[in-house]
């Protein structure tokens, strides 16, 4: 049985790192164990445009711990009002890797999102010519559409119209949760990926209610059914290099979270690599853990690959209650594997 196993840095395609003392007490638990990781913008007032970016990327490198090598990379907020030169001089620039959507409403802080896909019809096709990605919260928020549903209708109404429109936008469906998502994915043509995150590989729905209503396994996509579950496993352990990490780590405050009106979100960044290397261990794919967190990523967004290792080793590490305000994804279990001290 592998006791150890080296591997390239990884890197988080997909992460909420707050802002202010949030952002404090979550960085350094995700620069402990990536190189670099694509920074959602829903903060409030959202990331909008270039100069909120660079505004935000300095917060983040000056809460960086010394000698931290961690890059992250900055994504901006479309809006009905995007202006596409702001958009492209950004990405030409650097601050912008990419630009995420969120259909308005749809999750945290998505109330400036997208209220309809022909409002930024401008600032797609500049997208497609200059090859800068979209990430896609692919959720619908029509109120008629049972909220398990809402990925699943989102691929038919607005992703594969999308597709058809911009044939060469490269697009991420970012978190994916159901079979059917992982079937468009694989189904579609090259610039199409997705990322998978560790809770949704590891818990179904049922998790929302052991024994009563569990806040903090709330997140939105919400979890689905055990056979999503599965085709999530598959997927992300099948060897495709259309399936990458991407945590969609997102903390919020006990208080925040256990209410009568809970925040979605999972904060897994403490233990993720931990996670997602019991997953593959589970699934008998060890020596696949390493293309899905360490090169399918940087390949699709035409990135380097990182030049450093991290080493996780088999540990009976127990993942704590409670880290400061938050609870971490797995409080009180065991992945069976830790991240190794000199990593
Ligand atoms: O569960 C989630 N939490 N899903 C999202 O899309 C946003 C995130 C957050 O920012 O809290
Ligand atoms: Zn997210």
């Amino acid at each position: 049985m592998t006791q150890r196993l080296t591997i390239r840095r990884p890197d988080d395609w997909h992460v909420h790192l707050r802002d202010g003392a949030m952002l404090e007490a979550v960085l350094p638990w995700t620069a402990r164990q990536f190189g670099r990781a694509i920074v959602m913008p829903n903060l409030d007032p959202p990331v909008t445009d270039m100069a909120r970016a660079r505004a935000y990327r300095e917060r983040i490198h000056a809460t960086l711990p010394e000698g931290a090598g961690f890059q992250p990379l900055m994504t901006c907020y479309l809006t009905d009002r995007t202006d596409p030169d702001d958009l492209a001089l950004g990405h030409a620039e650097g601050v912008f890797t990419a630009a995420k959507l969120y259909p308005a409403g749809a999750t945290t802080n998505s109330a400036h999102g997208v209220t309809d896909i022909a409002n930024i019809r401008p600032v797609l096709e500049r997208m497609e010519r200059i090859g800068m990605p979209l990430l896609v919260h692919g959720e619908v928020t029509d109120p008629e559409i049972d909220i398990f549903d809402r990925e699943a209708v989102f691929l038919e109404r607005v992703l594969a119209p999308l597709r058809r429109d911009f044939p060469a936008l490269n697009v991420v469906l970012e978190h994916v949760t159901t079979a059917e998502g992982v079937a468009f994915v694989e189904e579609g043509g090259s610039g199409l990926a997705a990322t998978i995150t560790p809770h949704h590989l590891i818990i179904n729905r049922n998790a929302l209610f052991a024994g009563g209503l569990r806040p903090h396994a709330y997140c939105l996509p919400v979890a689905k059914r055990e056979r999503h579950r599965l085709a999530l496993r598959r997927a992300a352990t099948s060897g495709s290099a259309r399936f990458f990490l991407g945590t969609d780590s997102a903390p919020h405050t006990v208080e925040r979270k256990e209410s009568a009106c809970g925040c979605a979100g999972v904060w897994n960044a403490p233990f993720a690599l931990e996670a997602y290397t019991a997953v593959f261990d589970a699934e008998g794919a060890l020596d696949r853990l390493e293309a899905f967190s360490s090169e399918n990523g940087p390949r699709f967004y035409g990135l380097p690959l990182n030049s450093g290792t991290v080493t996780l080793e088999r540990s009976a590490g127990m993942v704590p209650e409670r880290i400061g305000e938050v609870v971490p994804f797995g409080a009180g279990e065991s992945f069976g594997w830790s991240l190794a001290a000199d990593a």
